[in-house]
């Protein structure tokens, strides 16, 4: 059976989280550039790329930046100019040599959904992929946030898709069921998130052992400082040894 990663990041979700919009990353990754300038130069992966919103502003800065996704259909809609910009590849097995990067995003949250071996396997992946000084962008969630303002259930509509989701800590994980029902045909389908909420602590321990020195921690996309009531946590590492 397919994993929640493989089937969810379609039509649907870009529907559902369209108020991720070209505007937060814009203002995201103008604030990664003045904290990390590396990323304006050389080759820069945008990392579960998703629909390029990140990627378009970056390439802006820098011509040699380059996308990767999995889902056929959020790269599918990716502005047009960006395509030849864009990989589709499982972050797993990253087809990419070591020590190659100057630069790696990972923006909305596009890490923790794998088992903890899985994980820390990809955090070892991407510091082996930058070249001594690399950047690493890493805009991941607030566990602590999230679980203490976690609500159960909700309803939404956008367009034409009503999304009718449960939420609960399972485990250490945020999982997240919806049923979305498409309101012009009545048919409905399940959907799944799994989350792994890790502490920053864990996360910065993960990056050390991938030999990543922490430069910066962010708590919003503007570039505030960190607190326990961010929205974000919003890691900049770099590349030690
Ligand atoms: C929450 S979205 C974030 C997308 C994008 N970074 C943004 O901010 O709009 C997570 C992204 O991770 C991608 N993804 C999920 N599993 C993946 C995998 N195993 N390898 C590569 N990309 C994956 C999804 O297709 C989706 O585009």
């Amino acid at each position: 059976m397919a994993e929640w990663f493989e089937s969810w990041f379609d039509e649907d979700y870009a529907l559902l989280y369209s108020h991720r919009d070209e505007e937060e990353a814009r203002v995201a990754m103008e604030r990664a550039l003045r904290v990390a300038p590396e990323l304006a130069t050389g080759p820069v992966l945008d990392l579960a790329c998703g629909v390029g919103r990140h990627l378009e502003i970056l390439r802006r800065a820098n011509p040699l930046a380059f996308g990767m996704d999995l889902s056929r259909t959020l790269l599918g809609m990716a502005p047009s100019g960006l395509r030849p910009w864009l990989l589709r590849a499982d972050m797993r097995r990253l087809p990419l040599k070591a020590g190659t990067l100057h630069g790696i995003c990972l923006w909305f949250t596009p890490f923790g959904y794998f088992s903890d071996d899985e994980n820390r396997e990809l955090m070892l992946q991407l510091g082996g992929l930058l070249k001594h000084q690399g950047v690493l962008v890493m805009d991941y969630l607030n566990a602590d946030l999230v679980a203490r303002t976690l609500v159960p259930e909700d309803t939404v509509e956008w367009g034409e898709v009503r999304a009718q989701s449960r939420r609960a800590i399972e485990g250490d994980r945020l999982v997240k069921r919806m049923v979305l029902t498409h309101l012009d045909s009545g048919e409905q389908r399940d959907v799944l998130e799994s989350v792994r909420l890790y502490p920053p602590r864990e996360l910065q321990e993960m990056a050390v052992r991938a030999g990543l020195r922490l430069r910066r921690v962010m708590g919003t996309y503007s570039g505030e400082g960190f607190s326990v009531d961010s929205p974000r946590w919003i890691g900049i590492f770099e590349k030690a040894w």
